[in-house]
């Protein structure tokens, strides 16, 4: 029993051991020397990439909303206008109310836009919505003052 069991491992197992460690400790040596300048590289190479896309990306998202496509009176009027002019909101003329309107209208379109456009007592200037255009905020009076018998034409003011 004990004859055959010294005789096969310490003898030949051992050595086998040794210069098997001395391998695995070589080659991890060899793959961190290795690795270090291969891993340095790709780093700033794909972060270059990343840096140079972006730019490009930003530009075709930002562009659709600067642009303005111009509303139609009686868009800007159900959009902005309608939320105090509609009900009457803090004593605003009603739409369609011809007897809140008159006095208004007598005025004429002019001073009526100014009055839209720079805001007057409780009328805040452009609605509340500084986006909106000179043009659109006339179209938008001319749309609620002739629903209460005015005969406003934004083209004509326009031409002035
Ligand atoms: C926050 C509520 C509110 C909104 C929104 C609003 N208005 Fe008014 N508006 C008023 C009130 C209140 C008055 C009456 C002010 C007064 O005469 O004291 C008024 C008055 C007016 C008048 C008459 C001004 C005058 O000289 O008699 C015009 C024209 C007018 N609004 C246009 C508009 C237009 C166009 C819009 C939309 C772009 C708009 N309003 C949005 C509250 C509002």
């Amino acid at each position: 029993m004990s004859d055959h069991d010294q005789h096969s491992s310490p003898s030949t197992l051992q050595p086998m051991i040794i210069i098997f460690g001395i391998i695995l400790a070589i080659a991890v040596v060899v793959s961190m020397v290795l690795a270090k300048p291969a891993g340095e590289e790709p780093v700033p190479v794909v972060a270059n990439v990343e840096a140079n896309i972006k730019p490009v990306a930003a530009v075709e998202v930002a562009a659709p909303v600067t642009e303005h496509v111009a509303k139609s009176g009686a868009e800007v009027v159900k959009g902005v206008c309608a939320m105090c002019h509609a009900a009457g909101l803090m004593n605003a003329p009603k739409i369609g109310d011809n007897a809140q309107w008159a006095p208004r209208i007598a005025q004429g379109y002019e001073t009526l836009v100014s009055h839209a456009v720079n805001g007057i007592r409780t009328m805040p200037a452009k609605g509340g919505n500084p986006d909106l255009s000179d043009a659109e905020i006339a179209a938008a009076v001319a749309e609620m003052a002739n629903q209460a018998g005015a005969k406003f034409d934004p083209v004509t003011l326009a031409k002035k």
